[in-house]
């Protein structure tokens, strides 16, 4: 969904916008580039690769300048290449540009460019701009009026990041539908897709809003709105994120750091104030319709969270991916959406809130990075607190947002009276365990995990299966299994297993079974009945469960013995697991796999 970079600054930016731009290639990694003025007018250099590599080639961070944009590509309109890699420049080099977003209108533009004698050195529609603002500039002699004149003639999304040869000193932005963030330091200001791009220099942000644009020196800046060109006072706010809390601190990758840091995130998530878990459940009660909303493993979690309302408040409230909401879900003025997010700045889950706020429904959102849209946009915000998450496979943020949600369904159901006060504590007694738990499982079971991965990771086709609660952890299951492996695994109720999949079992294709605790009888019966039809059919089937069932199963993880509402929280972690050394032993990108960005800002 790319990255965007800026520094303006009274000493050289070079080291502080390739820093930047490392810390931002969550966002999108098949090229990137730089561009900076000097007094030889503006430099650009880009290539395809992920930024370490370009560095070798390019040799990004030996450009003089006090004034830089930089970019990290994930590529939507013109296929991955040195010419279509940011930044992109004016006919006359006088203009530098770098987009995250997508102009809907690229081709109209271009065309009337074209006629207008432009030449354009890429496929991309992001070009538009540089050679728009030329050309509005030819008029106005002015960069800012053209910058907004052409602002004013694109549709779609964007944050755009522009310099000039006649404005040496300065960076020109601006934000629709595509985040853009300011960082106020010392005569030196920065810009960013998000303030992890500059958190070592600062912790003073500003958050850009949609149809407003800044311009920024080192020692000053101002912010208006696009199309009236009024001025915005807009606040500053300090940032709490400890910059060392995004580095690998040894781990090999991100992916494993975040799946370690689980236990942590959960007591922060379990420590957050009860009072916006106590206005959600109101929300909830107060509503005549209401939905969970995400996509991707956030759609996973909603749909968990289904579960556990049902299970626990009896109150059924849908999952529905936000990249479908606008087509399905038909909410009134008294209708709520919850939105889970780690980024909160997901176009499908942001462009579902627009479509509630158009209804006149009220909206409240479970988040992980401050000051994101989604989190300043929705009425009432859980901030998850569950720091920083860098690796594209999202971990720790999934297992909070659990918490949470199990939070607001024992909250309901306290509510409407189904658990008395003393019920409700002794679950939440019993909640505070799952942390512990979960650190005995990576620290009890990684090694053997590894063993199972190194040994099967040759298998292509892969099954999840599981039932009731263990259905949607399936899901999230395979999911985190076909990212970070990019093998073939499909996740599926264990009841849906007969209706059609059945087919496809055979001493090929591996199955992973979620098994409930005994305990829960009949999920447990049942979910052992879809382990005989798979082995009689001649699967091989690895569980992951509670109880020692060792004919039936080819392999099996052992899990701690928890009570059965706790249970669920466990069989994600060593999904993770599993996934991770998969990848590790097929040699992946775990980080950041291919095709795949870690905050989707596009339609
Ligand atoms: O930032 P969000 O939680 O809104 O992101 C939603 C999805 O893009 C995200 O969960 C995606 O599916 C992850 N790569 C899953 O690991």
């Amino acid at each position: 969904m790319c990255g965007i970079a800026g520094v303006v600054s009274s000493q050289p930016v070079s080291d502080r916008l390739f820093r930047g731009i490392k810390n931002l290639e969550y966002r999108g990694y098949d090229s990137c580039g730089v561009a900076y003025l000097n007094s030889s007018g503006i430099v650009v250099r880009k290539n395809i690769g992920y930024v370490d590599s370009v560095n070798v080639t390019e040799r990004l961070c030996e450009i003089e300048g006090h004034v830089g944009i930089a970019h990290t590509r994930w590529a939507t309109h013109g296929r991955v290449t040195k010419a279509n890699s940011h930044p992109h420049m004016s006919c006359n080099g006088d203009f530098a540009v770098v987009h995250n977003g997508i102009i809907s209108n690229y081709r109209g533009l271009r065309d009337e460019l074209r006629m207008q004698g432009h030449e354009f050195a890429s496929d991309t529609d992001s070009e538009v701009l540089a050679h728009l603002v030329e050309e509005y500039y030819r008029v106005t002699e002015d960069v800012e009026k053209a910058f907004t004149e052409a602002l004013g003639r694109v549709e779609g999304s964007y944050a755009f990041a522009l310099i000039s040869t006649h404005e040496p000193g300065k960076i020109f932005c601006a934000r629709c539908k595509s985040p853009l963030v300011m960082g106020i330091g010392n005569k030196s200001n920065y810009l960013g897709s998000d303030f992890i791009t500059f958190l070592s220099y600062t912790r003073k942000v500003i958050f850009l809003d949609d149809g407003e644009y800044a311009v920024i020196c080192g020692d000053d800046y101002y912010t208006k709105k696009i199309e009236s060109g009024e001025l915005v006072d807009k606040p500053i706010t300090e940032i709490s994120w400890d910059p060392e809390t995004s580095k690998k601190n040894g781990y090999p990758h991100y992916m494993l750091k975040e799946i370690h840091e689980q236990p942590n995130a959960m007591v922060s998530a379990m420590g957050l104030d009860n009072q916006g878990v106590v206005e959600l459940a109101r929300m909830i009660l107060d509503a005549d319709q209401c939905f969970l909303v995400g996509v991707g493993t956030t759609y996973y979690v909603s749909l968990i969270g289904q579960y556990l309302f049902s299970i626990h408040a009896d109150h059924f409230i849908p999952a529905v991916s936000s990249d479908e909401f606008t087509n399905l879900a038909k909410p009134t003025n008294n209708s709520l959406a919850i939105f889970v997010s780690q980024s909160g700045e997901t176009y499908d889950t942001l462009n579902a809130l627009r479509f509630i706020k158009e209804a006149g429904g009220s909206s409240a959102a479970i988040v992980n990075v401050m000051g994101s849209s989604l989190a300043r946009m929705a009425d009432h915000t859980i901030m998850q607190g569950s720091g920083p998450e860098i690796c594209v496979v999202s971990t720790k943020a999934a297992t909070s947002q659990m918490i949470i949600l199990l939070q607001a369904a024992l909250e309901l159901a306290h509510l409407t009276g189904k658990l008395s006060r003393g019920e409700k504590g002794e679950i939440e007694r019993a909640m505070s365990e799952i942390p512990g738990r979960i650190n005995s499982v990576i620290n009890d079971n990684s090694e053997f995990i590894r063993g199972l991965a190194n040994k099967y990771s040759h298998i292509k086709n892969w099954l999840w299966l599981g039932r009731g609660l263990y259905y949607p952890l399936a899901l999230e299951s395979a999911l985190k299994m076909k990212e970070v492996t990019y093998l073939h695994a499909e996740g599926m109720s264990g009841g849906f297993l007969k209706h059609g999949t059945l087919s496809l079992i055979d001493e090929d294709m591996y199955t992973v079974v979620l098994v409930p605790p005994k305990e829960e009888e009949d999920l447990y019966q049942l979910t052992m009945s879809s382990v005989e039809e798979i082995k009689a059919r001649g699967g091989f089937v690895i569980g992951i469960g509670f109880d020692h069932d060792e004919d039936l199963f080819d392999e099996i993880i052992l899990l701690p013995k928890v009570s059965r509402f706790l249970a669920p929280f466990l069989p994600l972690v060593p999904a993770q697991l599993f996934a991770y050394f998969v990848a590790l032993s097929l040699d992946r990108e775990i980080d950041k796999p291919k095709s795949l960005a870690k905050s989707v800002t596009v339609p």
